[in-house]
């Protein structure tokens, strides 16, 4: 999730992509830079690390010009460096992007042909390079965008200039939001209304192919199909504050209902139909590598564990392979029977949690191949692993995580489908299935979003109890732990994740009318089982509140509240059913009047043991 900035006027641009900037640093950052044409060249200045360090860049080699773009990153392809901060150029045009280009391998082979230099590892390059091709051509950067992104496969914002055209700022997009404003005397674009707020609250959200040719003066906006396009525009009453949050009242809302793209993100480019197979290029570790491994660990802590256990019923189901989950600071203190060769996999959204970490390093010492899923790019446990399927969940600003452990879960069941298929365990229809239940996850998660009220008077119901338990069996048992610590870490209210099967085994002790017990049950094979775990729950009195697939009706007479989550094959209920479980924990600290983005004693990123 990187942040894009873009201006023409009639000021000297270099103060106003900065402001702008600071107001994008939310969206998380390792690296910024700006581009502006100055004396009919384009001059850049990029800096790893904070804004602070642009703007020293720029104290010491200051940029005058009237038109510029602006971009803060967070990195996806290409470790975060100066040279893979953006913008990146190509014969006199500068672009700046948020997104993934799917397709820039393909690109990259056919530019250097053309006798384009690379110069980053980033996706992004190809775009620049692609810009200057169709310019050469004779196309103007109207012209090119429009030919460009009949070539590029993937979600992007772009923003770009050309020396040839000083006066036109051109910008487009595809499954990354990009806004455009304008005053009397200025033009600005950026990837949401933030920056845009000091300068105008009526802008124009653009639409996916649509390409904006801005200038001092005029803003004109063409459809994919190249013709004029009318849009409307927006007035924005919100705050510089309300603006970063997109409206909601806080990030983890936010966060919450940005899973549909975050999951879209993870699986986008890594797959193939033709092969039925996950396209895991970062992977780090060969076929052979991964068929040779004996045995498969998972280690992770608190919610990252939670999906780790999710990994292990999906791993061992789907494909047949025993695996150890372990929580971090377990792992590194007992005598693991780890050895040489052993698939060892970590999971964290920072890629600095100690415990994790110190476990990979004991792994390591024992001659294990280590594979991470991190979301933060560059993090330290990236940088450890041999190999690391990123989460492209973008930053995650509160302390709950809620969006990373969606993706974790994503990532996963890519790293399943990859080893099921390199295992010859399943077939390519099976991989071709697979994948389509895949591609069905968003929908599923959009329309458990848009029920948010009906989860909301659940929780107006049962937000001052003071215990809850929570209940799941098999690769939902995780969700229910996962359930019962999110409610406990922001409503700090007492909550037990269990497995349906182990209530009887003592704590039935504790279920009576003031212990509401929220049960997830998909319909699968264990359904009828838990619905007997109701029977006993509901014969003392304790009231119910029902997690289950769309047309169920058995449970409906059972439980006080039942919430319907569109049904899919099993494996991959976790992911609805988390979703529903954030927004009932989330509704409850609301109604409990707690900071859920910043819960008490709390950290984002436990960097200590
Ligand atoms: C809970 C939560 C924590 C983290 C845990 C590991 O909402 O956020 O339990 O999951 O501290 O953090 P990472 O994933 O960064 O290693």
């Amino acid at each position: 999730m990187c942040g894009i900035i873009g201006y023409i006027g009639h000021d000297n641009a270099t103060s106003i992509l900065i402001a702008g900037l600071k107001r994008l640093e939310y969206r998380g950052y390792d690296s910024a830079g700006i581009a502006v044409i100055q004396n009919g060249q384009i001059e850049v200045r990029r800096s790893v690390g904070k804004l602070t360090n642009l703007e020293q860049a720029l104290q010491q080699a200051p940029l005058y010009g009237n038109i510029g773009i602006g971009h803060t990153r967070w990195a996806t392809h290409g470790k975060p460096s100066e040279q893979n901060a953006h913008p990146h150029r190509s014969n006199g045009v500068a672009i700046v992007h948020n997104g993934i280009i799917e397709n820039y391998l393909t690109l990259k082979q056919r530019l250097q042909k053309e006798g384009f230099v690379f110069d980053s590892e980033t996706d992004t390059e190809v775009i620049a390079h692609l810009l200057a091709l169709h310019i050469r051509d004779g196309r103007s950067l109207h012209d090119a965008f429009l030919a460009a992104t009949r070539e590029l496969q993937g979600s992007y914002a772009i923003a770009g200039m050309y020396v040839g055209e000083p006066e036109t700022l051109v910008a487009t997009r595809s499954g990354c939001p990009l806004v455009i404003g304008r005053n009397e005397k200025a033009a600005f674009l950026a990837s949401d209304v933030t920056p845009l707020l000091p300068h105008t609250h009526e802008v124009v959200f653009l639409e996916d192919g649509d390409i904006a040719v801005l200038t001092a003066q005029s803003t004109t906006i063409t459809g994919a199909e190249g013709r004029v396009a009318e849009r409307k525009s927006v007035r924005i009453d919100w705050d510089a504050e309300a603006a970063e949050k997109g409206g909601y009242p806080d990030f983890m809302l936010k966060e919450i209902h940005e899973q549909p793209q975050a999951i879209l993100d993870t699986l986008r480019g890594r797959y193939s139909y033709e092969t039925g197979e996950a396209d895991l290029p970062d992977l780090g570790l060969t076929s052979q590598e991964l068929l040779e491994a004996k045995r498969m660990w998972i280690v992770a802590c608190g919610t990252s564990w939670h999906a780790g256990l999710v990994g292990k019923y999906l791993f061992e189901e789907l494909i047949r392979k025993p695996v150890q989950v372990d929580i971090g600071s377990e792992f590194r203190y007992r005598q693991p029977m780890i050895q040489a060769g052993d698939l060892f996999i970590a999971i964290s959204q920072s890629g600095e949690t100690a415990d994790t970490l110190a476990a990979v390093r004991e792994a390591r010492l024992r001659g294990a191949r280590i594979l991470s899923i991190v979301n933060v790019v560059g993090s330290t446990l990236a940088r450890e692993s041999d190999g690391v399927l990123y989460t492209r969940c973008g930053p995650e600003i509160s302390v709950a995580s809620t969006k990373a452990f969606t993706g974790q879960v994503v990532a996963l069941y890519l790293l399943a489908l990859h080893l099921g298929r390199i295992r010859q365990v399943l077939s390519l229809e099976d991989g071709r299935w697979w994948l389509d239940q895949f591609m069905a996850l968003p929908s599923k998660v959009e329309h458990v979003l848009k029920r948010e009220a009906e989860i909301l008077s659940m929780a107006k119901r049962f937000y001052t109890m003071r215990n809850f338990l929570y209940l799941g069996r098999g690769i939902n048992y995780p969700i229910a732990l996962e359930g019962a610590l999110k409610l406990k870490e922001i409503s700090y209210i007492h909550a037990e994740g269990y497995a349906a099967g182990e209530m009887k085994h003592g704590p039935i002790a504790l279920i009576d009318e003031d212990m509401p017990v929220v049960v997830l049950a998909p319909r699968d094979q264990l359904y009828e089982k838990t619905v007997n775990n109701l029977m006993e729950v509901k014969a003392r009195k304790a009231p119910v509140i029902a997690f289950v697939s769309e047309g169920e009706r058995e449970l409906g007479a059972l439980a006080d509240f039942v919430f319907t989550i569109p049904s899919s094959h099993p494996l991959l209920s976790p992911i609805p059913f988390t979703v529903a479980l954030q927004l009932f924990a989330y509704h409850v600290a609301i109604l409990r009047q707690v900071d859920v983005d910043r819960p008490r004693n709390l950290a984002k990123s436990v960097t200590v043991e």
